[in-house]
């Protein structure tokens, strides 16, 4: 038998939070820590087991209703199949050094590797698309491309300047005196699900009044009626403006000016789009008192996860995870 073993990043979001779905400018980074899937080719059927978490998987190929696989985590792996209309099949295990749930997307990095090792090819958008379309297939949850594409197409050492309209990714490297940490806020992302489809709503409402915000500037909010809907658009405005800040930031090696933007980007989710939670808030306020940090913000979603830091290299946080940036999911195929 052949053996197939795709790895797939997880990934961090710099900055440009609940901006992709708005065809917006995003600067994640794909990370070190990934899902592996190693297994055979198995006729017209998918079955996996993962050393995290209980039951196997089996649905029978091609999948149309991923949403009702059991155990809940297999919806990931067959929304993709359903999305990509694949038809031969894999029996393998799933593997992960990635925390769940914790805002690193996981579930994205199962979707790219279920996708690579589904026999799925074609340039990093059209992988990422696919993936992406399985994951609303799995959940019903509209998300946008950031988190699947930072998996297909990271770069060791760089951040992603990825263009969500038009779908080119653009590295931008990490000046060598910062990194990454990830701190989780052990909240759960109860809401997450139905807040983000509510945030796409209020974006689409505030688009009716003043066409794409990622073309807007703060002087159309004011054609925006509604004062909730206007804080919504103003924070899209903003944080595309911080995305081009910390572009030219870390481009100069200012790497101050990228923490005060991510500080900033946390304080504009909190007041103006509303994804925050107290927990949230008091763990930023406590990072940012640390020495070495250089800013903090809530990362992904919101409604819980975790909070990411930019710090110098070095610092020592309680809890904090350093994630470095890493290079995109591979597939490896070793024949008989
Ligand atoms: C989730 C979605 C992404 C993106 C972020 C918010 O991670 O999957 O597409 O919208 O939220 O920036």
């Amino acid at each position: 038998m052949s053996r197939i073993e795709a790895w797939a990043p997880g990934r961090v979001n710099l900055i440009g939070e609940h901006v992709d779905h708005r065809g917006g400018v995003v600067l994640p980074m794909a990370i070190e820590q990934g899902t592996t899937l190693v297994g055979e080719p198995a006729g017209d059927a998918v079955e996996l087991t993962s050393t995290a978490m209980p039951g196997t998987v089996r649905f029978d190929l091609p999948v149309d209703r991923p949403e009702l696989v059991q155990p809940a985590w297999g919806r990931y792996v067959a929304g993709v199949a359903a999305a990509a209309g694949v038809r031969q099949g894999i029996r393998g295990v799933v593997h992960s050094d990635l925390p769940i749930g914790a805002g690193l997307s996981s579930s994205a990095a199962l979707e790219v590797a279920a996708a690579l090792a589904l026999g799925i090819e074609g340039d990093p958008a059209t992988v990422a698309a696919l993936a992406r379309d399985g994951e609303e297939r799995a959940t019903g949850v509209p998300c946008g491309i950031m988190d699947q594409l930072a998996s297909v197409a990271g770069v060791a050492g760089h951040a992603l300047r990825i263009d969500c309209t038009t779908l080119t990714v653009e590295p931008v490297a990490i000046p060598p005196g910062a990194v990454v940490q990830v701190v989780d806020s052990g909240e759960h992302r109860r809401l997450a699900e139905s807040g983000y489809a509510r945030r796409r709503a209020e974006c689409d409402a505030a688009e009716e009044a003043i066409g794409p915000l990622r073309l807007a500037t703060t002087a159309d909010l004011a054609g925006i009626d509604d004062p909730v809907l206007r804080r919504r658009a103003r924070h899209v405005v903003t944080e595309l403006a911080r995305v081009d800040t910390v572009v030219a930031a870390l481009r100069a090696g200012d790497i101050v000016a990228v923490g005060e933007a991510l500080t900033a980007s946390h304080r504009s989710l909190r007041d103006d789009f509303e994804v925050s939670t107290p927990g949230l808030d008091a763990l930023v306020e406590d990072l940012l008192s640390r020495p070495g940090v250089l800013g903090a913000r809530l990362v992904g979603a919101g409604f819980g996860g975790s909070v990411v830091v930019w710090c110098r290299r070095g610092t020592d946080l309680p809890g904090g995870l350093v994630v470095e940036a890493a290079g995109g999911a591979r597939v490896r195929r070793t024949p008989p």
